[in-house]
């Protein structure tokens, strides 16, 4: 039998079902919504889309990395500026120190099962840069085109991993994740990196095309976590389906790796912390 740390060598991604009880995938998805009650967001309108690298040169966007942000989803408006749905139903999502600002968010970032998996994985020496809840809601939910997350949290050496849990099922009808197995054994495309004098660029590294069709869509229950290596492409689609697709994605890096000023996400060095260390 192959470790667990084998198989992710392996295929650049694992899925653990029913990780987390679904009692505190319950907990948190109340939690975030009581969060969202309290964003003024005629103060801060932005929104997030991954399809259009244009509105990230926002600079509430920019800020978001030692914040908590929300985000809409790019159809949430009308016309006259005014929210279609209630404000909940209009997020894309909140992040991106949710693990560190955040006391349930934290805990949920830092339990013992998380503990025990980052040593399985050898990944003691890695720490939490990044958290984001992701709302996917039904219809509303838009794509995420394919991407490496090294992409976005770039370091020297590779050494992005993602940590993200299915806190509702997750299918083909609203949004799972796709990915290829072993597919993360390829170059890094692109890197996308604060510009100077303001605004992001997306810096392209290899123009080779990611194989799409050899991606299959990874359905998991409610409480799985899919760990996901830095290079993996995946993406996941709209959700079409009257069931929303709520996840929390948790992201780290090597503490010893090179991180460059110029990637987006902006994170005092010594303000990172690792699974062991709990904020709160
Ligand atoms: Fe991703």
């Amino acid at each position: 039998m192959p470790t667990l740390n084998q198989q992710f060598q392996s295929q650049g991604f694992l899925v653990l079902e029913r990780f987390v009880p679904a009692k505190a995938c319950d907990a948190l998805m109340l939690w975030a919504e009581a969060l969202t009650s309290d964003f003024d967001y005629k103060g801060h309108p932005s929104i997030f889309q991954t399809t259009d690298q244009s509105k990230s040169s926002d600079d509430y966007f920019l800020e978001s990395g030692d914040q908590i942000s929300f985000f809409f989803e790019k159809d949430a408006f009308d016309e006259k500026g005014e929210l279609k749905q209630d404000l909940f139903h209009s997020l894309n999502k909140i992040g991106h120190a949710l693990h560190d600002l955040d006391p349930m968010f934290a805990s949920f970032s830092r339990s013992k099962e998380m503990r025990e998996l980052a040593a399985e994985l050898g990944l003691e020496d890695h720490v939490l840069i990044q958290s984001m809840m992701i709302f996917k809601h039904a219809k509303i939910g838009g794509k995420v085109d394919v991407h490496q997350d090294a992409t976005f949290l770039y370091t020297e050496p590779q050494s992005c991993i993602g940590f993200w849990f299915a806190l509702e099922d997750a299918t083909i009808e609203n949004g799972c994740m796709w990915a290829a197995a072993g597919g993360h054994k390829t170059s890094l495309r692109s890197r996308f990196q604060r510009k100077e004098g303001g605004g992001t660029e997306m810096q392209i590294l290899d123009e080779q095309p990611y194989d799409i069709n050899s991606m299959k869509p990874l359905e998991v229950p409610k409480g799985s976590c899919i760990v996901l290596h830095g290079l993996l492409p995946h993406y996941s689609l709209p959700n079409t389906s009257g069931k929303s697709r709520q996840a929390f994605a948790i992201h780290t890096i090597h503490r010893d790796a090179y991180y460059p000023e110029s990637n987006w996400l902006r994170r005092e060095r010594k303000s990172l912390k690792g699974f062991e260390q709990s904020a709160h």
